[in-house]
């Protein structure tokens, strides 16, 4: 039997990129994947290209939407008490100077990438308490570690997830329950063109830099790697070194964030 064939692991943002490849990576090791994010029908589509693919189910949800969320949630009681690995990784990014972001797209980003994954951990929680048992990933990136130009938002949901995730650990350390966060640099897949520009609009545009950098499956791999070692923080990619300089040197991170040209 391996790590996985007896896990059922629910994966948001399971429509497109890091969450599309994990779901694969993970039903190839035999895993039970609930596949989550607002597109139904294309979730149906990856759910039956997955190996066994009655084993696995979709969830359909908006993770924007805390009220609607909570709300549908209190209705999957079955579901969510069978999810033993959470892998919170939907989002959305942002492509915009801060004095250009309405509130609105800075508001929407929040919510997707702060509130919703405190929504959905917070379904599961109680179930994996009672079974003292369970993991829960949380998609960061470098961007959760230090504040970088066109993603001011961007960068504050992804801190605030450190802040109320790293305090949940804390509070969990009599238990078995496990968390997280996968912080990968630039990973090849659809975050410039679906990252919110100052009126809310996508932008519509990859990223040249985007584009050279790490597969989707090489970050699903990590990801995987990480549940089963029971990794606290993994860091991939190129952009991990800014990490290092930001956290050990921060004048000289300071000196070469001047120096980038952002996208
Ligand atoms: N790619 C990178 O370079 C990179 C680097 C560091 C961290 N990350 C993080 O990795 C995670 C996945 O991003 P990705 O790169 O795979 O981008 P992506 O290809 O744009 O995928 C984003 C996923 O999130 C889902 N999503 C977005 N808004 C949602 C909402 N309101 N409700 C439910 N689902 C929603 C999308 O599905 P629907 O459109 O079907 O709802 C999609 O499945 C994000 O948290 C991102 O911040 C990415």
């Amino acid at each position: 039997m391996s790590f996985w064939s007896d896990k059922t692991v629910w994966i948001t943002g399971a429509s497109s990129g890091i969450g599309k490849a994990t779901a694969i990576e993970l039903a190839k090791k035999g895993a039970s994947i609930i596949l989550s994010s607002r597109r139904a029908e294309v979730l149906k589509e990856i759910k039956s290209s997955l190996p066994n693919p009655e084993r696995h189910q979709t969830l359909p949800l908006d993770v924007s939407d805390s009220q609607k969320l909570t709300q549908l949630l209190s209705t999957k009681t079955e579901l969510l008490s069978s999810v033993n690995v959470l892998i919170n990784n939907a989002g959305i990014s942002q492509r915009a100077l801060t004095w250009d972001a309405s509130l609105d797209s800075e508001r929407h980003i929040m919510e997707t990438n702060y509130f919703g994954a405190v929504v959905i951990a917070k379904s599961v929680l109680p179930y994996m308490m009672k079974a003292n048992n369970g993991f829960i990933v949380i998609l960061s990136s470098p961007a959760g570690k230090f504040g970088f130009p066109l993603r001011s938002s961007y960068a504050a949901s992804k801190h605030a997830l450190h802040g109320y995730f790293e305090s949940l650990r804390a509070e969990l350390k009599e238990t078995n329950i496990g968390i997280s966060f996968i912080c990968p640099g630039r990973v090849q897949t659809n975050i410039s063109k679906n990252a919110l520009q100052g009126d809310g609009s996508a932008s519509n545009s990859m990223d040249e830099r985007l584009a050279r950098g790490i597969t989707p499956k090489q970050c699903a791999e990590v990801i995987r790697r990480a549940v089963e070692q029971r990794k606290p923080e993994v860091y991939l990619g190129r952009e991990q070194v800014l990490i290092y300089l930001h956290r050990y040197a921060p004048w000289l991170f300071r000196w070469v964030v001047k120096r980038i040209k952002p996208n």
